[in-house]
Order: C-alpha cells, then sequence, then structure tokens
C-alpha cells in the first residue's frame, strides 16, 4: 500500500504589503526586513477567513487531482487562526466543499500543523480505514500579531495551502503506472512543550464574573533568538532521521521544501547538510511567513511551475510553536 499525493493549490488574499508599506506605519525598513529574513512582501487579509482560503486552495487541489469533493474521505486542516473556536476550520470547509463523507477536524501544532495532518491522515490511509484525504495548512496570521510589535508583525502573512492524497494497493498503483513503491516513504515529528513560552500566543483568557484582575486578551509574541537556535539545530536533526528511515541520502534529494519562516535559517540548514541551497525552494520573498500554510503553498507553486516529476524524492518540513517539527520524505 502507498500513499500519493496526486494535487495541490493554494490561495493568498489580494492585498500584498511591502516592507516599505509597513516602514510607513512603523519604525521598521525594507534593509531591516529583507536583510535579516529575506522578506519583501506578504499577503494580508482584508475580505478573506481562514475557512475561505482554506477551501478555495482546497477546491484547485481536487481540481488538480481530477477528484470531486464527494470522494473525499478525511479533512484535517493545520491552523492556529481558525475564524471559530469551533466548529473547527475543517468542519467549515467541509460544508462549503460540499464533501459530505468526509470526517473532519484541525490539527493545532502551528508551523508544523500541515507536516502533522499529513502524518495522521497517512496513518488513517494505510490502516485501510480511509482512501482518499484532503490536507490543509490555513492561516490568517495577521490578526494574532501585535502591530505595535514590530520584532514579530513584519515577519508573518496570510493563505492556505492544500494537498489530495491517495492510498493505492500494491494492484491499484500497478494499473496507474505508479509501480509498488513511492509516495509518503518515511517521516519523522516531536515536541518539545517545556520551550513553548518562545512562541506563544494566549487564546481567550478567563474573565468570568468570579475573576478579580481581568486579564487582557494576548497576541503572538516570540523570542526570535531562542526559535532560530532551535530551527537550525532541530531541522537538520529530523530530516537526518527522515531520511535514514527512509534508506535514501541528502543527496538523493532533487529538493528540500522548508517552512518558510527565514531565508537564514534555511540557508543555515544547507549548509549543515551539506546540500545546494539550490536545492532548496523559496517563496517567503512574496509570502513571508504563513506557519502551516507555507509547505503547502510551496509545494503547489513548485508543482504549478512543472518543477516536479514522477519519482522525485523531496523532503518537507515544518517546525515552530509548540514547540514541534516534523519532516516527511516523499516520492513524487
Ligand atoms: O515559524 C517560526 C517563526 N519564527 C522564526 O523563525 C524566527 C526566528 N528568528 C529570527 O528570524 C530572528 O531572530 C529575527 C528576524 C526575528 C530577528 O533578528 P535578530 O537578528 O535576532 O534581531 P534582534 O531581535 O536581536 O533585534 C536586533 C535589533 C533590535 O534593536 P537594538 O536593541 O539592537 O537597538 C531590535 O529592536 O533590531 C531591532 N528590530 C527592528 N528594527 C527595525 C526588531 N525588529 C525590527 C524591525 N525593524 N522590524
Amino acid at each position: 500500500m502507498i500513499t500519493k499525493i496526486i494535487g495541490t493549490g493554494s490561495c493568498l488574499p489580494s492585498h500584498v504589503v511591502s516592507n516599505d508599506d509597513l516602514s510607513k506605519i512603523m519604525d521598521t525598513s525594507d534593509e531591516w526586513i529583507s536583510s535579516r529574513t529575506g522578506i519583501r512582501e506578504r499577503h494580508l487579509a482584508k475580505e478573506e477567513t481562514t475557512a475561505f482560503m482554506a477551501s478555495e486552495s482546497a477546491k484547485r487541489a481536487l481540481k488538480d487531482a481530477g477528484v470531486d469533493a464527494k470522494e473525499i474521505d478525511l479533512i484535517i486542516v493545520g491552523t492556529i487562526t481558525g475564524d471559530y473556536v469551533t466548529p473547527s476550520t475543517a468542519c467549515e470547509v467541509q460544508a462549503q466543499l460540499g464533501a459530505d463523507k468526509a470526517v473532519a477536524f484541525d490539527v493545532n501544532a502551528a508551523c508544523s500543523g500541515f507536516m502533522f495532518g499529513l502524518h495522521t491522515a497517512h496513518m488513517y490511509l494505510q490502516s485501510g480505514i480511509y482512501k482518499t484525504a484532503l490536507i490543509i495548512g490555513a492561516e490568517t496570521l495577521s490578526k494574532i500579531m501585535d502591530w505595535n510589535d514590530r520584532s514579530t508583525c513584519v515577519l508573518f502573512g496570510d493563505g492556505a495551502g492544500a494537498v489530495v492524497i491517495r492510498s493505492y494497493t500494491d494492484e491499484e498503483a500497478n494499473e496507474n503506472g505508479m509501480g509498488g513503491t513511492g509516495g509518503l516513504l518515511a517521516f519523522s515529528q516531536g515536541s518539545d512543550g517545556a520551550k513553548g513560552i518562545v512562541l506563544a500566543c494566549r487564546d481567550r483568557v478567563n474573565n468570568n464574573p468570579l475573576i478579580s484582575n481581568p486579564i487582557e486578551q494576548g497576541y503572538l509574541s516570540m523570542d526570535g533568538q531562542e526559535v532560530y537556535k532551535f530551527a537550525v539545530s532541530t531541522v537538520p536533526a529530523s530530516i537526518h532521521e527522515a531520511l535514514s528511515l527512509s534508506g535514501l541520502k541528502a543527496e538523493d534529494i532533487k529538493y528540500f521544501v522548508l517552512h518558510q519562516a527565514n531565508v537564514r535559517i534555511i540557508q543555515s540548514v544547507a549548509k549543515r547538510l551539506k546540500v545546494s541551497e539550490d536545492r532548496f525552494p523559496v517563496n517567503l520573498d512574496h509570502c513571508g511567513n504563513i506557519s502551516a500554510a507555507s509547505v503547502p503553498i510551496l509545494l503547489d507553486e513548485m508543482n504549478q511551475k512543472g518543477m516536479l516529476s514522477r519519482g522525485d524524492k523531496i523532503v518537507m518540513s515544518g517546525f515552530g510553536a509548540g514547540l514541534t517539527w516534523g519532516t516527511t520524505v516523499i516520492e513524487w
């Protein structure tokens, strides 16, 4: 049995905000943001909601896969910025797509949310419970930013990316010309809740009538240097582990599709893996950091550009708040 990604899609809000635009409303500059992060602009939602962007990316992924919404058994959305505490974004997507038979739920693993969702869906498919799943990363991060904190609000953007995955028995894979191998080959994931506070956003606080000192609602806060140190050490280790489980080596991998947080993190990971930066595609220059959505949006951009061919070995890796990290090795 193999699990294949058979379609990708993405959706970005129409409103684009450049570093120069930000420098008009806060004390920052294109020079500071681009030299420290590689980010030049990001899309920020005005009318678009998380569920709208998630559903649009899903529709595009379904079209790319040639799959009808009624065939979807499972919808998992990685998000920390749903429109409602409940219902989940995945349930909203199910309704918007008319995917009546799908089981739908969200995963809260921040920038690793898409990877954790993909791994979870893969397990359902491998156990034979479900055959076809939609995994989405979708965020409206601009609503949890502290717009008075220039050290965080310039880094993030909004958007959604989706993939359709399907399981194939060896017989089905042969019939479809896929051979008996390929698809999702191996994964590695982990969490370190003890360090959660370095990148955190409080949910609604309890301000019921029994509380004498009401607390203000929170926004995203980050110790950037701690997150940076965590990323450059944990991501290469996670990639090494996933590669070792897949029986592949770094030189066998065509592309490393990393969470788009900072180009300097990506360069450092490339150096530590002794792999050319050319094999690390980047879209953070025009998207910024979109947490759970960044890996599937980048994968969709690559797919739309025709960069992916059957048989290519690809690593995808997400990392961030929790702290959490997740890496998958796939054969396209
Ligand atoms: O999904 C995972 C999410 N997070 C990350 O991946 C973040 C990882 N960390 C980073 O990418 C970097 O730590 C940052 C890009 C966030 C910050 O870079 P840094 O080199 O660690 O800068 P810093 O926080 O040490 O700040 C340096 C200076 C400070 O001024 P002083 O104290 O040296 O005078 C800041 O106040 O830069 C100042 N600063 C800014 N200046 C202009 C902070 N933000 C800005 C800004 N514009 N937007």
